[in-house]
């Protein structure tokens, strides 16, 4: 029986995903590496560090950076991120987002935001949702970032239910990839050539309907 929600943050409650790829794609132009136009998806819901090292490894230079470098690189991307991020409001909240909430809360889900981004609570208190969510994973307890199962395996702990009891929401085929290796229901956000792994995909969040969400989820067996 459906019992809790669980979603992303960048790119399904609201568009930051767009501010991630903008700052790193400034970065990558800095460090002179040009990425190819499928780097935009693979880098969708990598943590931070992790994409880094995949934009090094686009420009060959893995190697050329010691570990305080990277560190230090990832920092001025986080700094470009955060300054874009300072004017988000309730209003770049997505499409159909709010309704879901509502509906699910009227319905007594527990909610839950399974986001790698540690600018997550930031965000979340801008758009006037922190209050909205049971949980939020802190993704510093995490060893492994999606596609690994760990971050959806904590947010459905945090709620204290069972694979079977939740159903997640993800714009990223990494994070697809994270909630079925959860064994939990995936609801893909976007394009569906890219994101064929969930039990459904929506192209994007005005297409979002509970009650219908809810009938596929009862129709198939994870
Ligand atoms: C994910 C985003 O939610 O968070 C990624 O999809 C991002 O693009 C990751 O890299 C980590 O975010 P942050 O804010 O901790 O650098
Ligand atoms: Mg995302």
């Amino acid at each position: 029986m459906l019992k809790g929600l669980i979603f992303d943050l960048d790119g399904v409650i609201t568009d930051s995903a767009r501010y991630h790829l903008a700052a790193w794609n400034a970065l990558a132009e800095e460090l002179g590496i040009k990425l190819p136009a499928k780097a935009s998806d693979e880098l969708r819901g990598l943590a931070r560090m992790d994409s880094l090292e995949l934009i090094l490894r686009y420009g060959h230079q893995e190697n050329k950076y010691s570990l305080a470098e990277k560190e230090a690189l990832a920092a001025k991307k986080n700094m470009a991120y955060q300054q874009a991020i300072k004017k988000m409001t309730q209003a770049d909240i997505l499409p159909g987002i709010s309704e879901l909430l509502e509906q699910a809360k009227t319905n007594g889900l527990k909610m839950a935001i399974a986001s790698a981004s540690m600018n997550a609570p930031t965000i979340l208190k801008q758009l006037g949702l922190l209050k909205e969510f049971d949980a939020v994973v802190d993704p510093k307890t995490l060893s492994h970032g999606k596609p690994n199962p760990e971050i959806y395996q904590k947010a459905q702990a945090l709620l204290d239910l069972e694979a079977d009891e939740v159903i997640s929401f993800e714009d990223a085929a990494s994070g697809v990839a994270a909630i079925k290796a959860a064994k939990q229901f995936a609801v893909g956000i976007g394009d569906s050539q890219v994101l064929g792994q969930a039990d459904l995909v929506v192209s994007d969040t005005s297409q979002l309907d509970l009650t219908k969400i809810v009938a596929t989820f009862k129709s198939k067996k994870v």
